[in-house]
């Protein structure tokens, strides 16, 4: 519709930054002008009684045109291949993997020389942990930012950035990096005029006088870090008031209902893609709209903010992916990829927390029942989004998943999670994980899990034992967990590590400004003897290694196992194994996982229920050719292993 206003508001910004040539500035022009009535009603839904209402969407404006201008021909070109492609990040063709830039090699100059190590192991997306400006003592692994646009001096350069981008580029890797927007370091410039008693400043963050409102708040809302960091609150000493900080007392909540807020990190957004950033993961979307009396945790404000923030993302960097992180039940998730009128129009990708969680449960129980009691709300998932799929990453294992879906599967809720909490605890009898529990809620005893996916699975324990049984089947537990992981449906993340099997790092114990957080023991400092490994035939680090290798060189070659919403799960003849269908035009690929430490034996009528009845297979994992049985035969699977078997 003709919005007079509006459009008068467009010319003048266009002439303002001289957007008036160029073929680019034409598709920026008309990705505008598409875009702009959705840009100013989301903007209208949240701001529209603020008086600084007016001011503030032109500086919105602005700040798209600004980018655009900033945007270089290459990526403007990049831009245009990847709309050419279509919706590129639903591909099989990428896998990430996650890690710090210092624990991994040092410094982000130095990853320039370890890209041929990603290139051998197939991995073609590197999610690089936050690398702008944090205390060191206070960072939170780089979460509370004090500087949105310098790179800690620890890692390098935002020179060292665009060099690293550029030369991934050249190899056509892609590059994602967090965008942490719910809240900034204590220590950032905002924060230090807050405390100095600017006005302007402190209405960036939830600063009270007393505690009045702050009690309010807190009946509501629970606690994230409920150990190392109890309370929502923090008194500042400095201009005597109360702030909002949810997460740890060094990480201040910013207001988003200031739409100054918004434009100020809508700029650091739009700066971060002009980086070249193809994915951008936005660190805890759940909590960025606060409600006095609600938990503060995925309001519909929140949804409407992700919403505006796509729609601006589509108009001056429409090649950059959203990834909200939000980490969050499995009814609440589907709401981040949008609803209604925005289906599929707010965050590209979430991660499917879910899943991976329930892969947990199902190897420590040995039972896929809980798993597939959830199924049917992860397919609500629309189609153009996509999952990160993982096993493990930097933070905690939540057992966020509905009672009723471990009620579904005849276990009472309860028990289950306590079971699960000691199994991988170390504390259940004959687990042989070796996690620790994080953030336990001495109120509700709620707790997550520690550790990292080789210790989980039981290879630090075995290795301390000398049990060469015990190693093998840990390296099985492993490999299973990450095969589902890698065929489920989404971009599988890595964690760096992981593919050669770091056990937990204890020594962040011994550092004051992590002890206190033991999510530490399961990120590596990577040594590179152990990692070159991997050149040695039957070392764990080569086994673990060249079968993850093969993983993701096997997902590469099967374009049915791309994320066309082409998934359908298989009726379950057999409680320990996992089965589904991926398929794309004819192509199918039936894939079955073992989560139990014996046999499964899978009946061969599982897979004629859904279409044809497929009559010969080719099982890429084995590399080995089937002749479907009759009904009542089986397909035999061997403890803690899978088939990828292709209809042929
Ligand atoms: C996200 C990060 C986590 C961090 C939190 C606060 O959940 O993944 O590591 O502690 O946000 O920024």
């Amino acid at each position: 519709m003709y919005d007079y206003i509006l459009h008068q508001q467009i010319k003048a910004a266009l002439i303002k930054f001289k957007i008036e040539k160029e073929e680019d500035d034409l598709s920026f022009y008309s990705r505008l002008i598409a875009n702009a009535p959705a840009i100013k009603s989301l903007f209208d839904e949240l701001y529209q009684h603020h008086p600084k209402a007016a001011e503030q969407f032109n500086g919105l404006i602005d700040t798209l045109s600004a980018a655009h201008k900033k945007r270089t021909a290459a990526l403007h070109k990049k831009d245009a291949a990847k709309a050419d492609k279509g919706l590129w990040f639903l591909s099989n063709e990428i896998t990430g993997m996650s890690l710090y830039v210092d624990n991994f090699c040092g410094d982000i100059s130095s990853l320039s020389g370890k890209l041929d190590y990603f290139k051998k192991l197939g991995v073609n997306l590197l999610h690089l942990m936050p690398l702008f400006e944090s205390p060191a003592g206070e960072s939170d692994g780089g979460y509370a930012v004090s500087n949105f646009r310098k790179i800690d001096s620890r890692f390098g350069t935002l020179d060292d950035l665009k060099k690293v981008q550029q030369m991934m580029s050249a190899e056509d890797m892609y590059l994602m990096i967090d965008i942490v927007l719910n809240h900034t370091s204590h220590q950032h410039e905002w924060a230090l005029k807050a405390k100095q008693g600017e006005k302007k400043y402190q209405d960036y963050f939830y600063m009270f006088d007393d505690r009045s409102i702050p009690d309010t708040f807190e009946q509501a809302m629970p606690e994230v870090f409920p150990e190392a960091a109890p309370g929502n609150f923090t008194f500042i000493p400095e201009c005597g008031k109360w702030v909002m900080t949810v997460f740890h007392k060094y990480q201040w909540d910013l207001n988003f209902s200031n739409p100054a807020v918004l434009v100020e990190m809508l700029d650091v957004i739009l700066f971060y893609a002009n980086l070249g950033v193809d994915v951008l993961r936005i660190d805890a979307p759940a909590f960025i709209w606060k409600q006095i009396g609600t938990t503060c945790q995925n309001l519909p404000r929140a949804h409407t903010i992700l919403r505006l923030l796509k729609q601006c993302v589509q108009v001056a960097s429409p090649g950059m992916a959203l990834l909200g992180e939000a980490i969050v039940a499995p009814k609440e998730i589907m709401n981040y990829f949008g609803t209604s009128n925005y289906i599929a129009k707010e965050c590209d990708f979430a991660y499917n927390a879910t899943q991976m969680a329930l892969q947990w449960d199902s190897l420590a129980t040995g039972d896929t029942r809980v798993m597939l009691a959830a199924q049917h709300e992860l397919l609500k998932k629309p189609y153009g989004t996509s999952w990160i799929t993982y096993t493990r990453c930097h933070d905690d294992i939540g057992l966020g998943y509905d009672d009723y879906m471990i009620q579904q599967a005849s276990f009472d809720p309860y028990q289950h999670r306590e079971y699960l909490k000691d199994f991988y605890s170390g504390n259940a009898v004959g687990s042989t994980a070796m996690g620790a529990l994080f953030a336990v809620n001495p109120k509700t005893q709620d707790a997550r899990i520690s550790g990292t996916l080789a210790s989980l699975c039981g290879l630090e324990k075995a290795i301390i034992n000398s049990n060469e049984a015990e190693i093998n089947t840990a390296i099985n537990r492993i490999i299973v967990m990450q095969a589902c992981t890698f065929f489920i449906g989404g971009l599988p993340m890595l964690f760096y590590g992981d593919e050669v099997g770091y056990t937990n790092d204890y020594s962040y114990l011994n550092n004051v400004a992590k002890s206190y957080d033991n999510r530490w023991m399961h990120r590596p400092i990577i040594d590179w003897t152990k990692n070159n490994k991997i050149e040695t035939v039957g070392t764990i680090e080569q086994r673990i290694f060249s079968a993850t290798q093969q993983l993701i060189s096997i997902r590469k070659k099967l374009h049915m196992v791309a994320d066309y919403s082409n998934l359908t799960w298989l009726s379950p003849y057999n409680i320990h194994v996992a089965g589904f269908l991926r398929q794309f035009d004819e192509q199918r690929l039936f894939c079955f996982f073992n989560f139990k430490n014996e046999v499964a034996y899978v009946d061969w009528q599982a897979l004629k229920e859904k279409g044809n009845p497929p009559v010969l297979l080719f099982d890429h994992w084995h590399q080995k050719k089937y002749q479907v049985g009759r009904d009542k035969e089986y397909l035999i699977i061997e403890p803690y292993s899978f088939c990828l078997l292709e209809s042929v």
